[in-house]
């Protein structure tokens, strides 16, 4: 398939647990454009103020802090790796604790002000495949293409039960759903930029699909829009 020869924005937005990371990954190199992991960018706040041992009610802080963060996705064997003021700290972005601090830490305003600006920075430069929670909602609300990622949430902490399991962390499967649940409710809850379908998104519930049929009926979708086959 020809690369897109514009910038072009994707947006993938759902909640946790929804396979969008895999799909949006396989969907930005059959495309051709980069992938840039929203999610990860929170986890990398997160995990950084609690390094530092700032609180998250903590504003000026926190904004003191983002002011002097870099944060950066660098490739590696096909996977994208987070560096955190230079620092690869990818793997310790995917605990459940430090998924728990992203969805805290993305409540604050603050936060979510200067993450933004950086990923509408990074989105404006190359285009890409922007997965998150507002990426068609708030970060590109004119984005080319919006597409909203759900499944049960009992199939969401199934999957990333199973994720976990193969990182060899050992977790409950009760401890992941409830983690789901509280992540599920919060980030649809807060006030600013909260979990929501734009209008225009087209809505997949992938509960009964793999990774290749969601990533399918993106394509299809995309190009067909496009004027193209999805078989070239
Ligand atoms: O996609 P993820 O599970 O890695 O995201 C971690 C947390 O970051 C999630 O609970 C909510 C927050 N987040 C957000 O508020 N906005 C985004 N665009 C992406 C993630």
């Amino acid at each position: 398939m020809d690369s897109f020869n514009k910038k072009i924005i994707i947006a993938i937005d759902g909640p946790a647990g929804a396979g969008k990371s895999t799909v949006s990954r396989l969907l930005a190199r059959r495309l051709g454009i980069p992938y840039i992991n929203t999610g990860a960018m929170y986890r990398a706040a997160g995990l950084k103020a609690k390094r530092l041992g700032i609180d998250f009610s903590d504003t000026e802080s926190l904004k003191k802090m983002l002011d002097e963060t870099e944060i950066e996705f660098v490739w590696k064997d096909g996977r994208e790796r987070l560096y955190l003021d230079g620092e690869d700290v990818t793997d310790e972005l995917y605990t459940p604790e430090a998924g728990k601090a992203a969805s805290d830490i993305s409540k604050v305003p603050v936060v979510r002000e200067k993450l933004v600006e950086l990923q509408r920075r990074i989105g404006r430069e190359k285009g890409g495949v922007l997965e998150g929670r507002d990426i068609g909602t708030v970060v590109f609300p004119d984005a080319d293409f919006k597409f909203f990622i759900t499944a049960s949430v009992e199939e969401r902490a199934r999957r990333r039960w199973r994720e976990l399991q193969e990182k060899g962390i050992k977790i409950d499967y009760e401890d992941v759903l409830k983690d789901v649940e509280y992540r599920d409710k919060q980030d649809s809850s807060r006030e600013v930029a909260p979990l929501r379908k734009a209008d225009d998104a087209i809505e997949i519930d992938t509960t009964d699909l793999g990774i290749e049929e969601v990533l399918e009926k993106i394509l299809k979708y995309i190009l067909e829009q496009k004027g193209e086959s999805s078989s070239s």
